[in-house]
């Protein structure tokens, strides 16, 4: 299972990358909003960071216009992925641009059958927001394994990328259905490292440790 991080911060993805947990990185304009830089600045400097997929979103909502983006960001570097919103202008944004070898993120999936068209299209990786239904009180979870038994079953090549991950139980769902990739927040890998059995476990490690030093 691959892991991306979930942010345009260099510093955030620095310390997860240090510690082993960085295969890609996924951006928005959300995201990039909150750096205040300029957008294709950022996204080279991850690119140099990152030798893996740097998910850039295109901010059009007319085909024509997301495929110059798409072609413009493809240009920072060679392991950037256009993100496209779920559209129909956004399909035909992602038919063209992999027909010219671009990759593609189909963002915004909320239901098996957009993530069904969106490889149809011909999308490198499709993102189910699980957080974002679980918000509205759905089940976001329920949804990442149905997109995965359609792909299984007609052999689809497009890979299932589970964002907008709230938590560590995200991700151990998430594992636990065999998804290729969860793009997950600093935050919450730092939450998955924690168990206060281990704490306790290197505490007591330590005191007994000094206490049979001083003999
Ligand atoms: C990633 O590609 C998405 O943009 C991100 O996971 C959205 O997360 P959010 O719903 O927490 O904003």
């Amino acid at each position: 299972m691959k892991f991306f991080i979930d942010t345009a911060n260099l510093e955030e993805i620095k310390q997860a990358n240090l510690r082993g947990w960085v295969d890609g990185v996924t951006t928005n304009p959300s995201l990039i909003a909150k750096e205040n830089r300029p957008f294709h600045d950022i996204i080279r400097e991850i690119c140099k960071e990152i030798p893996g997929p740097v998910s850039a979103e295109v901010i059009s909502l007319q085909h024509e216009e997301m495929v110059r983006e798409g072609k413009e960001l493809a240009k920072i570097a060679s392991n950037v992925v256009v993100k496209i919103p779920m559209c129909e202008d956004g399909m035909i944004a992602v038919k063209k641009l992999t027909a010219e070898g671009i990759k593609t993120n189909v963002t915004l999936v909320f239901s098996p059958l957009q993530a069904l068209l969106a490889a149809k299209a011909g999308a490198t990786m499709v993102s189910p927001f699980v957080g974002r239904l679980d918000d509205i009180g759905s089940d976001g979870m329920a949804m990442v394994s149905q997109v995965i038994q359609i792909y299984d079953q007609y052999d689809f090549a497009t890979e299932v990328l589970v964002a907008s991950v709230r938590g560590p139980m995200h991700l151990q769902f998430a594992a636990e259905m065999g998804a290729d990739i969860a793009t997950i927040p600093f935050k919450v890998m730092q939450q998955m490292t924690s168990h206060p059995l281990t704490d306790k476990g290197i505490k007591q490690f330590m005191d007994d440790w000094n206490k049979g030093q001083k003999k």
